[in-house]
């Protein structure tokens, strides 16, 4: 395609055609398209636009993440100020508003409100001129925010260019940008892991990811926006309601709640509000509140607003979420892997709904950090469902001689020694499951719901049974007999019946279950699952090596790309002379992605050029980072291993297997059977798929790709147009595959 006319035609398709599954997957969670070709799409518009870079423009939906970090946000006047709103309490608070919106209108009858829930996140406002997004400011003292475009570009669900037709010429929408709820605990999870900064809540990850100069880290962040209001508007008109006018949004492509309604009345909006909070927890995403407007756009115009909010809207908000309280003690509870945490005991307080008389202090460093001590008054917090917590201390109520507390240098469990690695927030009881209070713990997380579903083994039981000395280890519930069952306080003969028979049905499991009722630090569900789904099977885990969980270090700062074009070049241009320093030449190839940055990295990483070479044999991916399993880094990946090497572990699950632990075999092969295992790959020319995609599929039978023909390779799997690397394995005399033949010899290995 070298016409320059039908090249930018193409663009324009791909632009489009990318939009389009980006709204499907973003904005109506309905995608249309296997990711695989959501991928092919995205490649061909990134090599078209290599090819011509004149034609890139910043609305392209290659050009999310700009180029540069920034030195510093740049203020932005709101053309219109963003508003804050009243809030009402309860419901005669928000009968009080409707009465005074009645009377201002001088209205008798119901009045029709806009009702959604009041996301926990930040307001940013977004500005479209000629459909084409051009601004997003954070709303900042509401007059006047923070720039932060280079960052709201990274959403995925925020359009770069509105859909359709009969968008204003200019368009200011506002809306809520947040941190979906599990998108933070992942975040979180990972944050923990590399040891670094975590946030107190999602609102928090959603300003602090908004805050970042240089968007290639928020592009990492899981943000979302929804939008729920207007500012400037010119060159064309919304509705006459604002319900209408935000449905009018959704059809531009941007994302609006799905939880809006329209409601008329008092009893209407009572009957929201209850049904909005009684959802709160199962909703992905932090609410605190819900927001009714007037929904006649002359109507919102008639009321005006007061100092900074509309009289036309009203936040009726959650009971609250913080209150005051008072330290009584701080103790130390011990946890599933030892973990020692502070908890302080308080003087029960009434905070979001429940009663709350334990706050937990997560580790010694947040104790010093936040400074509480025993008789201090903190601000307590329960958010959702989440573990109350304390906030801050009041330093001006400190009883005087208040002491700090000190971590015990014993379990108060059983006496072992209290650990606490250098470096780690975490301290540990030594005692392992010599401590009850470990053992307890392990056999709670083993028959928890999502683990193995044990019917009736609650916490109250299991502890009955630890302290009872029933068991010295969780394989050990599986022989606990009726009458043993049945002899323990408040237990009968038909609890015990219940209980016998809830542990003989947990017995057929799903092997990610199984993962993750073993209890191994750092392994959640989603990792537990990661692993059952790659290997499928619980003998090739228990045997597997770290640097089977990971691929080979990378180099900082080389993606995918980059290390695919490093290895495409090199087996192109076999052999090719060191022309000078290593790291000058690297860098004057003209590779893609290799400036003089990586150079140098790539330069500093090998001793001699022998050495390089020597590295590009091997696959592409040695110069990227990558698990080979989502969500496993290298810490983890020591926490499994060590956890199927110690002696004990492996005692233990040859217990639970012994009691009859089994689970369906996951469904494509096992590592063993796989049809390719240990054959080395290579692919050129030109295929029916991407070369990318068949990489896939031929690692997933368990073959190795590679980049460059060797004496080492297999197979040569060649397309069309092949060159050198064709006559390479002809020269060394590799069994050569076109597609046909690729398919023909997968059937006669079956
Ligand atoms: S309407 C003029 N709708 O609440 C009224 N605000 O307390 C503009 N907020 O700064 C706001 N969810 O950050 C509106 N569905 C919603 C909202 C919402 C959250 C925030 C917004 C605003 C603050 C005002």
């Amino acid at each position: 395609m070298t016409n320059p006319d039908s090249v930018s035609e193409r663009i324009q398709q791909l632009r489009d055609e990318i939009d389009r599954h980006n709204h499907l997957y973003y904005v109506l969670d309905d995608p249309q398209i296997p990711d695989s070709e959501y991928d092919r799409l995205l490649r061909e518009l990134q090599g078209l636009e290599a090819e011509h870079p004149e034609l890139i423009t910043p609305d392209s939906p290659t050009q999310r993440v700009g180029a540069e970090p920034l030195k510093a946000f740049d203020q932005v006047q709101h053309r219109l100020p963003m508003l804050s709103l009243d809030n009402a309490f309860s419901e005669d608070e928000f009968a009080a508003f409707e009465r005074r919106v009645q009377e201002r209108l001088g209205i008798d009858g119901e009045i029709l409100f806009c009702a959604e829930p009041k996301l926990d996140g930040l307001a940013v406002s977004l500005r479209y001129e000629a459909g084409v997004l051009v601004q997003a400011a954070t709303r900042g003292d509401g007059s006047q925010g923070e720039d932060v475009t280079h960052n709201v570009r990274t959403i995925p669900s925020v359009p770069l260019r509105l859909l359709g037709k009969g968008w204003p010429g200019i368009l200011e929408v506002r809306g809520e940008v947040f941190m979906p709820k599990a998108g933070f605990l992942r975040f979180n999870e990972t944050a923990r892991r590399l040891g670094e900064k975590e946030f107190v809540n999602p609102r928090n990850a959603a300003a602090g990811s908004l805050r970042q100069l240089d968007p290639k880290i928020t592009a990492t962040r899981p943000l979302d926006m929804f939008c729920y209001g207007f500012g400037e508007i010119e060159g064309g008109n919304l509705a006459d309601s604002h319900s209408a006018s935000i449905v009018m949004l959704k059809q531009w492509g941007l994302r609006i709640s799905p939880e809006l309604r329209t409601l008329s009345g008092l009893k209407q909006c009572a009957e929201y509000f209850e049904q909005i909070a009684g959802r709160r927890d199962a909703l992905e995403y932090d609410i605190d509140g819900v927001v009714y407007k007037v929904d006649r756009l002359a109507d919102q115009e008639k009321l005006g607003f007061v100092a900074r909010s509309p009289r036309w809207a009203i936040a009726r908000k959650f009971p609250a979420q913080e209150e005051l309280t008072r330290v009584e003690s701080i103790e130390f509870q011990v946890g599933r892997t030892g973990a020692i945490t502070p908890v302080a005991r308080l003087e029960p307080v009434f905070v979001g709904g429940v009663t709350v008389s334990n706050a937990t202090l997560h580790n010694m460093d947040e104790v010093a950090k936040k400074d509480v001590r025993v008789g201090d008054t903190v601000f307590v917090r329960r958010a959702g469902d989440v573990i109350p917590e304390v906030v801050r201390v009041l330093p001006e109520r400190r009883e005087t001689n208040a002491q700090p507390v000190q971590l015990p240098t014993t379990c108060p469990e059983c006496g072992s020694d209290v650990i606490k690695p250098e470096g780690e927030a975490v301290a540990r009881c030594s005692g392992g499951l010599y401590c009850s209070a470990q053992r307890k713990e392990a056999i709670k997380h083993f028959a928890s719901r999502r683990a193995m579903d044990i019917e009736g083994l609650g916490d109250k039981l299991v502890e009955m049974i630890v302290d009872n000395g029933m068991v010295s280890d969780l394989a050990d519930i599986y022989s606990l007999s009726h009458a043993q069952i049945a002899g323990l306080e408040r237990m009968g003969d038909k609890s015990a019946e219940n209980l016998i028979q809830a542990l003989e049905k947990s017995k057929h499991t799903t092997l990610a279950r199984f993962l993750y009722a073993l209890g191994i630090r750092e392994v959640g569900e989603v990792t537990a699952a990661a692993l059952a789904d790659h290997f499928r099977d619980l003998k090739a885990i228990m045997q597997a090596q770290v640097l089977d969980f990971i691929q080979v270090a990378g180099i900082k700062g080389i993606g995918r790309a980059t290390a695919d074009a490093i290895a495409e070049y090199f087996s192109e241009n076999q052999n090719v002379a060191v022309d000078g320093e290593l790291q000058e030449w690297l860098a004057g190839l003209g590779i893609r992605g290799l400036n003089s940055k990586i150079a140098q990295r790539i330069a500093a990483r090998y001793a001699t050029q022998e050495e390089f070479y020597q590295a590009l044999q091997s696959d592409a991916m040695c110069y990227v980072n990558r698990s080979l399993i989502e969500g496993i880094g290298p810490v983890m990946a020591e926490h499994i291993v060590a956890f199927f090497h110690q002696t004990h572990n492996l005692e233990v699950i040859q217990k639970l297997l012994d009691a009859g632990i089994h689970w369906d075999e996951v469904a494509t092969p096992a590592i063993e059977t796989q049809t390719l295992a240990g054959k080395s790959f290579v692919i050129t020319g030109t295929l029916s798929r991407p070369r990318s995609e068949f990489k896939e599929d031929l690692q997933a039978l368990g073959a190795k790709v590679v980049g460059s023909v060797s004496k080492k390779t297999d197979y040569l799997l060649a397309g069309s147009d092949a060159g050198s690397k064709l006559a390479k394995a002809q020269q060394l005399g590799i069994t050569i595959l076109d597609e046909e033949g690729l398919k023909q010899l997968l059937v006669e290995l079956e």
